[in-house]
């Protein structure tokens, strides 16, 4: 077989995108029985982007992948691979990823396809990525995260809407020859027999959509609020302590935890049990909400451009999901 093995994958490039429509929440206030204060203390979400009518998950994902390949100082051409994470793909088939691919007009005999593990899904993305560039197969590889979640909640219920926005965020993963660098480690793990805590019923095979499914609203997300918030901070503290433990880094070394952007009292609760100050946790719920799998992509990409993130430090990724799914990677930048 001719192929170089590479010593390691760097993340050489990122972008993101969100669209120019924000929603705050004095907005949802005036259709729906719910505060800014509510939302506010219970969430740290103060507003949110909403994608245009008509601007789909691959829309979304071509801006950012752009933005990605750019800071990488590639061509679309580059890429060898192309992994498109979503839980709200354009249309069930065929991929996001294959459309996205026409949309950057890169060449066919490249591997392109879509990975759902809802908002851990940038983490699977980026180790499955990882991995299959480590058998020197694929020197690039675009893993791409697009969410239009507001596509998906029932804006009149107030208990999820107020929750999420859309976004997509980009990484260009590339092999390199320098070793111990770029993505160390990842844990990633599921426990399917909690699948009914955060679902979208309807709409697949189980419950094709009908008159009545839409009555019903099954084609809406549901959640059990609470007992996600309990699962999400002790399997996140736990992933993140198992993959520091992996690439035996401590927590105290790390510069920056990015944590999927679910809610600010979750990633308080889990930055305390790790004893990561504040300060070393990067935020944006404030402006962008929960975008799915795009949050930690999306916080990625502005954590470097707005120079919080220096060459040669640690950066820590942590993110829980619908499934349930989980994982945890540790990247020297
Ligand atoms: N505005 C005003 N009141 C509201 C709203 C709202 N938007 N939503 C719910 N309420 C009301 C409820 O109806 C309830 O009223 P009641 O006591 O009269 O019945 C009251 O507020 C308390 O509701 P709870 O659900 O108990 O509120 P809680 O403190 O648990 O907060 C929340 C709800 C914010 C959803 C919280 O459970 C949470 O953050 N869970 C995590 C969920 C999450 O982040 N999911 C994202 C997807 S999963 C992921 O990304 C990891």
């Amino acid at each position: 077989m001719k192929s170089t093995m590479p010593k390691s994958v760097v993340i050489r490039g990122t972008g993101s995108y969100l669209p120019e429509k924000v929603v705050s929440n004095d907005d949802i206030a005036k259709f729906l029985d719910t505060s800014d204060e509510w939302i506010y203390a219970r969430t740290g979400i103060k507003r949110r982007h909403i994608a245009a009518e008509g601007e789909a998950a691959s829309d979304m994902a071509l801006k950012a992948s752009l933005r990605a390949i750019e800071s990488a100082g590639l061509t679309p051409a580059d890429m060898d691979l192309v992994i498109v994470t979503t839980v709200t793909p354009d249309m069930l088939f065929p991929s996001t990823a294959c459309i996205l691919q026409a949309k950057l007009g890169i060449r066919n005999n490249i591997p392109c396809f879509d990975l759902e593990a809802a908002c851990s899904g940038f983490v699977y993305g980026v180790e499955v990525a990882a991995r299959m560039m480590q058998s020197g197969l694929y020197r690039n590889a675009l893993v791409v995260s697009s969410e239009k979640i507001s596509a998906m909640v029932d804006w009149n219920d107030r208990s999820t809407c107020v929750l999420f926005g859309d976004g997509a965020g980009a990484v260009v993963l590339s092999a390199s020859d320098e070793p111990n660098i770029g993505i160390l480690g990842s844990v990633l793990g599921a426990d399917g027999s909690d699948n009914a805590m955060l679902r979208l019923p309807a709409g697949g095979s189980l419950m094709p959509p009908t008159r009545q499914t839409v009555e019903k609203g099954l084609h809406f997300l549901q959640m059990d609020g609470k007992e996600v918030f309990k699962h999400a901070v002790q399997i996140m503290k736990d992933k993140a302590l198992e993959v520091l433990d992996l690439c035996e880094v401590s927590a105290s070394e790390v510069s920056l935890m990015i944590p999927h952007q679910a809610n600010v009292r979750i990633v308080e609760s889990v930055a305390k049990r790790l004893h990561i100050p504040m300060e070393k946790v990067f935020l944006n719920m404030e402006d962008c909400a929960n975008t799915s799998s795009a949050s930690i992509p999306i916080a990625l990409d502005s954590a470097i451009r707005s120079n919080r993130i220096s060459k040669g430090s640690y950066v820590l990724f942590v993110a829980f999901g619908a499934g349930l799914t989980w994982g945890a990677t540790l990247v020297k930048m």
